[in-house]
């Protein structure tokens, strides 16, 4: 079994920040999205692993190196341009040859882990009726955004269609695939999709048509396509939650620290409240200011005299003298500031390298 990871395309609704990161690489529970990704790929047995990867390429490769890290082996596969998630299979085919594959979107979170997904399409696969692929599916509220699965009375999958107007229902396809080498055949027999794209949802339909199987799965836990603001905040709520606490850094003895914290190493709390579930990243600086839930503070960042919640902060950022902010992402290297004293709250998304001045 080969993965195959797709950490290419663009993310325009997570601007400015994507506009100068890859929106995989978007921290969530201070981690880069797509480490979760990988991460639970070694954990369920899948270590030779492809990366697609288009526009912002040598951030990710920087970020991701060769997979030792994580006990994997890495093939970087570029895509020049984001044409179609089935178009990602087109120029992994060497890669892939003729394994079985994991296909995983690398902005998707799962609380599931994937290991009882992947043995459960193993061992269908040695059953009479052995599946061509296995899907996973969630009832959505907003089932217009997905692509959407009908089923028969028996549950069988019937018919797949991509982010349609009027949805035959609210099944939405989560971000993960298995796929045996039929998927090859699949994908040059379709062609592209009204929005220029090669669709796997077509790709697999093809693979209905021909009268293939196609196993599906009702997912149980938690699903994230951190896409946007909202969902990310989302799943970087959920993660710190699960997160083990633990307190590395220098914390005084006038700072209070309570519930699930972690503080890394070479961190520095004083005279502050760190209500968890928060992270704080290494060697970052809490000075006079209250961290509340839910927030995730990266790496050389500094917070003075600050109140912060709810909030996804990258790396060495520095917040100063802002009496509140809330259900905001801070790009890295970021400066949020203000000259006069307004008692209100802020929303802010705010790109790398921004100052924000608050008058
Ligand atoms: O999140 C689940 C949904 O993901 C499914 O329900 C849809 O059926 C599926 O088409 C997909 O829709 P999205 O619009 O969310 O896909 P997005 O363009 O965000 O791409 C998903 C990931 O794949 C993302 O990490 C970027 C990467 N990608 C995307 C394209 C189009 C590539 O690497 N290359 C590409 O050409």
């Amino acid at each position: 079994m080969k993965a195959l990871i797709l950490a290419g395309g663009s993310g325009t609704r997570l601007r400015p920040i994507t506009h100068t990161r890859a929106k995989q690489l978007v921290p969530v529970a201070n981690t880069p999205i797509l480490f979760y990704g990988i991460e639970a790929m070694v954990a369920a047995g899948v270590t030779e692993i492809g990366v697609i990867v288009g526009d912002t390429r040598d951030e990710v490769m920087a970020a991701v190196g060769d997979g030792s890290r994580f006990g994997a082996q890495i093939t970087y596969i570029p895509q020049d341009q984001p044409l179609g998630l089935a178009h990602c299979v087109v120029i992994a085919r060497e890669f892939l040859g003729d394994h079985e594959f994991v296909m995983y979107l690398g902005d998707n979170l799962l609380e599931q882990d994937l290991a009882a997904f992947v043995s459960a399409f193993q061992a269908a696969r040695n059953s009479d009726q052995p599946p061509s692929a296995q899907i996973l599916l969630k009832k959505v509220p907003d089932p217009h955004r997905f692509g959407i699965a009908t089923l028969d009375e028996q549950g069988n999958v019937v018919a797949l269609v991509e982010k349609p107007a009027d949805p035959p229902s609210d099944l939405a396809l989560v971000g993960v695939y298995l796929f045996d080498h039929s998927i090859h055949e699949a994908v040059a027999a379709i062609s592209p999709s009204d929005r220029g794209e090669l669709e796997i949802t077509d790709a697999i339909q093809w693979l209905i048509d021909q009268g293939l199987r196609v196993r599906c799965e009702l997912l149980s836990g938690w699903w994230i396509d951190t896409g946007k603001l909202t969902p990310l905040l989302e799943a970087n709520r959920l993660l710190l939650e699960k997160m083990e606490p633990s307190i590395s850094g220098d914390v005084d003895e006038a700072s209070v620290i309570d519930g699930r914290v972690r503080i890394a190493a070479g961190a520095v709390v004083r005279n502050s409240t760190i209500r968890g579930p928060v992270a704080i990243g290494e060697r970052t600086r809490i000075i006079d200011s209250f961290i509340g839930p839910y927030s995730a503070i990266g790496a050389d960042c500094e917070v003075i005299q600050s109140e912060v919640e709810h909030s996804v902060i990258m790396e060495s950022s520095r917040i100063i003298d802002i009496p509140r902010l809330e259900d905001s992402l801070i790009g890295s290297h970021a400066e949020v500031t203000r000259t006069e004293q307004r008692p209100r709250a802020l929303r802010l998304m705010v790109g790398d390298h921004c100052q924000i001045d608050v008058e």
